[in-house]
């Protein structure tokens, strides 16, 4: 049975990408299109979205958006492939809104308009299904950037002749950014003031569009299931725990997938050599490169440990700045790559320039030493305050290179502590997020580098098997948008739909009953 998927976001790999939405976004399409749906991605057109190089084409007319007191807004719509498919991905071409240099801010603040950009977004996604005469079955939002689609979905667009069918989900991939914006927004919003309740979209008196997605999607999930869990309590629902326990009937979590073409040391091009779990012998190859390459000593018997990472308190940065000292006593090697906050890049910088003997730290966005990162090192460190999936240790674990994280989110769901007695696990983990647990975990990882290499040659043999498929996300993300239908049609006319396309009676779907928490 075939479903008509519409997919809204902010991001997505090659084209832009900020963090880890960009590869969600970039991969689920093209696995749900490998399923047998009609799916479709829109975003906008940045300025760094090359039209030849992509080779989009301009499609003929132009979106009106009713941007509420503003209003009638015009856009281009240019349209393209996702690479490696045949997904069609709309690219909304404003360049009063898109046409920047970088996606959400300047010098680490949010551009001022971020509010009627985003909005935007969310309605050119909505008038975009007139445009190209698409009726999806189920929109699907990432974030705050596009939550406001589902609140547009209950109201302005309730009665439009393509979406009124239509269900909503929406991904929540980081509960800390939520679209808070002056409660003026509204009047943008266009759906009358009374939806300005502390219900619905207002937080601290001001538009909450992230709130409003909260309140208003047919589905909700976030991006692991013990994040699912973590943000509907105080410590990690930045004040909208409430409202998320007021859905979580309509919230699970799936766990991002790997796209293994991209993060595959047997074939990844980006390495100095290949390896398998069976022959590590590029691995040594990889790691003397990379410690070449940074100024290290070149050294095999040392044990090197990564960190590729939004250089942000939410990465647990502070809590490495202050562990750095002690670590840096310890006879291990460090390599931070990175971006983010300046007081980070002046320490994390300085500490590099006193210790080049054990610590290496490059600020900037680099792909290819990103994935020589986890190639040539030996362990690889996110002691991340909150981790709603994280990748790195996903990809890390491919590598053969051992996470060391605080468990939390994702980072708790996807890796498996170490057991020294039955030689079992993947990883090492600590629980308090504090510099002197980060410490000794680290010690703990080291020591048995140096004391019990059999042990850390089979977590890296399990680390090695383990795998995050993008086919295993995307079928439960089915489950779920089959469950977002049942929901809005009704058992009835749900049945009726999907009778019109298949012969066979669809039951509950296992993997939706899976994924939601017990009632
Ligand atoms: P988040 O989205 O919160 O930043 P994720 O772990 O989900 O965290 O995704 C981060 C993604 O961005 C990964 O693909 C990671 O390799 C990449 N990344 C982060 N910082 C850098 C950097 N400085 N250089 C290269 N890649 C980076
Ligand atoms: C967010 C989260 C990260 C997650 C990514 C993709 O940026 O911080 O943990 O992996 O989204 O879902």
């Amino acid at each position: 049975m075939r479903l008509n998927i519409l997919i809204t976001a902010s991001e997505a790999v090659p084209f832009a990408k900020e963090g880890g939405l960009a590869d969600v976004v970039g991969a689920l399409p093209k696995y749900l299109s490998g399923r047998g749906h009609d799916v479709r991605v829109v975003m906008p057109r940045y300025y760094k979205v090359d039209r030849e190089r992509y080779q989009l084409r301009q499609l003929p007319g132009v979106l009106v958006v009713p941007m509420g007191i503003i209003g009638n807004m015009y856009c281009g719509v240019h349209e393209g492939r996702m690479p490696g498919s045949d997904v069609p991905i709309y690219f909304l071409e404003h360049e009063d809104f898109y046409g920047r240099e970088s996606l959400y801010e300047r010098d680490n603040k949010g551009y001022l308009d971020n509010d009627n950009r985003f909005i935007f977004l969310s309605k050119a996604s909505l008038e975009l299904c007139k445009m190209i005469q698409f009726t999806p079955d189920l929109v699907h939002a990432h974030d705050w950037h596009t939550a406001a689609v589902p609140l547009l979905m209950n109201t302005s667009y309730l009665h439009d002749h393509h979406l009124a069918q239509a269900a909503s989900l929406l991904t929540i991939h980081n509960m800390q950014h939520q679209g808070s914006f002056y409660e003026g927004a509204m009047d943008v919003l266009g759906i009358g003031w009374h939806h300005f309740t502390f219900l619905e979209l207002e937080m601290d008196n001001q538009v909450n569009l992230l709130k409003g997605g909260i309140y208003h999607a047919t589905m909700l999930n976030t991006v692991s299931e013990g994040y699912a869990r973590e943000i509907q309590t105080p410590e990690y629902g930045w004040g909208l725990e409430g409202v998320v326990r007021e859905r979580s009937g309509a919230l699970s979590g799936i766990l991002n997938g790997v796209d293994y073409q991209e993060w595959n040391p047997e074939e990844d091009r980006l390495l100095p050599a290949n390896y398998s779990a069976q022959d590590l012998s590029g691995k040594a190859v990889c790691k003397r490169e990379l410690q070449r390459s940074l100024g290290l000593p070149e050294r095999e018997d040392v044990p090197l440990i990564g960190m590729v990472s939004r250089l942000v308190k939410q990465k647990g940065i502070d809590v490495l700045a202050q562990a750095l000292p002690r670590l840096l006593e310890l006879d291990i090697q460090l390599v931070l790559l990175g971006a983010g906050e300046p007081w980070a890049h002046f320490y994390f910088g300085g500490m590099a320039a006193d210790r080049p003997d054990r610590f290496a730290c490059r600020i900037g966005y680099d792909n290819t030493l990103a994935h020589r990162i986890e190639a040539g090192c030996d362990f690889f460190l996110m002691p991340s305050a909150f981790e709603p999936c994280g990748l790195n240790q996903m990809y890390s674990m491919r590598y053969g290179t051992l996470p060391i994280v605080r468990a939390t989110g994702g980072l708790d769901d996807s890796v498996e502590n170490f057991n020294s007695a039955q030689r079992t696990g993947d990883g090492f983990k600590f629980w308090n997020l504090d510099a002197g647990a980060l410490f000794d975990t680290v010690g703990w990882a080291v020591h048995s580098w140096y004391h019990d290499s059999e042990a850390i040659a089979a977590l890296r043999q399990n680390a090695m098997a383990k795998r995050f498929t993008w086919e295993n996300a995307a079928e439960k993300y089915e489950g779920l948008y089959l469950e977002g239908m049942r929901r809005k049609l009704g058992e009835e006319r749900f049945q009726q739909v999907l009778a019109e396309r298949s012969p066979k009676r669809i039951a509950p779907c296992a993997t939706t009953e899976a994924c939601l928490p017990p009632a």
